[in-house]
């Protein structure tokens, strides 16, 4: 993975981000405070994959319960990878729609269905009500002796998931204490349906080793990069980062991106709003707007190097587009976002992180770089990374409005 600067703008500049990247030097130096974000723990990864084995040869459908952090590393990865084990996975648990629920209950009919459900201690009311009635549906389709066998909670020891679990003889699996949801991609909250869906997540772990040991230099730290850019357009007006990407697989990715940044960085009134841009589909939109709106954003690109491609088909009805012959998608992709970098980085900086493939080391080395690149950034605005009372505002008022119509 490589970040490069783009910047034609006059706005910030190598020199400029030099001088930025020395002056916040301070903050990389964390000892062994994020040694969590990467946990050696190879009993958990053997344990991870032991049960995804199983589950992944007999299930047809695992049904991933969570919401948030919860579920937002896995599904990035499962949505751009797809599933390499007979089993599909269906993301629930993420609202209170009917219409979802019946909808899911109808199409499980004569599947063969296991439930993984995703809380850090089970107080988040989507993942309660979605189990609740899912855990029903289970009794009555295998009966209350063999139901309990299609259940695997993952959790916080001694919350009251686990002692669900323990009372009701469903598998658990650790959710560590120290972790929160959204930095949580290297535990068995996203491991365990990775391994279910026969994804490698040993591989996803050696790409965020390689990450890890990138970072620990000072020098051309690309985490210190974009801290510190990021910081520094937030300070002179650019109140929004953009992540752009020319491959559409990646709307998942981009998803636990916002979460990440946005619930960690958006509070005590601070903090960048991160936006998304699934090119080109949102060039015909947001696009006129990032060209020519207010000067408020700065963009960050994800570039994948060697992906999927396809040779254009020629005809022999003249359609208008006969420059296209000979080509492929990718030459066209290529040109598109060549363009999009060209004009985008006129207007104010860009940053671009080349990747070299879309896959599960891939991964493991963007959701390391992020976490890592969040943590410093927010240090650097002086807010708290780990926690969102914004958020668990909003799960206490329902709570409370809930229980006070008993
Ligand atoms: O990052 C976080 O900690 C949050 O986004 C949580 O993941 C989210 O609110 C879900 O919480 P819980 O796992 O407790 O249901």
């Amino acid at each position: 993975m490589t970040l490069t600067l783009h910047d034609n703008s006059g706005l910030l500049g190598e020199e400029k981000l030099d001088e930025l990247c020395k002056k916040n030097l301070e903050y990389l130096d964390f000892g062994n405070t994020l040694d969590w974000l990467l946990p050696e723990d190879s009993e958990m990864l053997d344990g991870c994959e032991w049960l995804g084995k199983i589950i992944g040869r007999d299930a047809d459908v695992l049904v991933v319960i969570g919401v948030g952090g919860s579920n937002r590393a896995a599904r990035a990865v499962y949505e751009a990878l797809g599933s390499r084990s007979r089993t599909q996975i269906e993301w629930v648990g993420l609202n209170y729609s009917a219409k979802e629920m019946n909808a899911l209950l109808e199409w499980l009919k004569y599947k063969e269905v296991y439930i993984n459900v995703i809380a850090k201690n089970f107080k988040t009311l989507e993942p309660g009500l979605w189990f609740r009635v899912l855990r029903n549906w289970l009794i009555e389709e295998y009966g209350e002796e063999e139901y309990s066998s299609h259940i695997i909670c993952t959790g916080t020891p001694g919350s009251d998931l686990h002692q669900l679990a323990e009372g009701n003889g469903y598998y658990f699996l650790d959710f560590p204490v120290d972790t929160c949801g959204r930095y949580s991609a290297f535990t068995p909250v996203a491991l365990f349906p990775l391994a279910v869906a026969g994804l490698n997540i040993r591989e996803m772990i050696n790409g965020a080793k390689v990450m890890r040991m990138m970072l620990e230099k000072p020098d051309h730290n690309p985490a210190l990069m974009l801290a510190s850019a990021r910081n520094y357009l937030y300070e002179n007006g650019y109140k929004l980062e953009m992540l752009s990407f020319f491959e559409p697989s990646l709307e998942r990715f981009s998803k636990w991106w916002t979460q990440l940044f946005a619930e960690s960085e958006g509070k005590d009134g601070k903090g960048l709003y991160p936006i998304v841009g699934s090119f080109t589909e949102d060039l015909h939109s947001i696009g006129q707007y990032i060209q020519q709106g207010e000067p408020i954003l700065f963009e960050t690109f994800l570039n994948i190097l060697d992906t999927e491609d396809r040779q254009i088909d020629l005809t022999d009805i003249p359609d208008g587009f006969e420059y296209l012959d000979g080509k492929t998608f990718n030459d066209v992709n290529k040109a598109a976002f060549k363009a999009t970098l060209e004009a985008h980085s006129k207007r104010f900086p860009c940053f671009k992180i080349d990747i070299v493939s879309l896959d599960e080391f891939t991964f493991g080395e963007l959701f390391y770089f992020f976490m890592f690149t969040c943590c410093l950034s927010a240090r650097i605005l002086g807010v708290n990374p780990f926690d969102q009372p914004g958020v668990e505002g909003y799960k206490e008022k329902t709570i409370a409005s809930l229980k006070a119509n008993i």
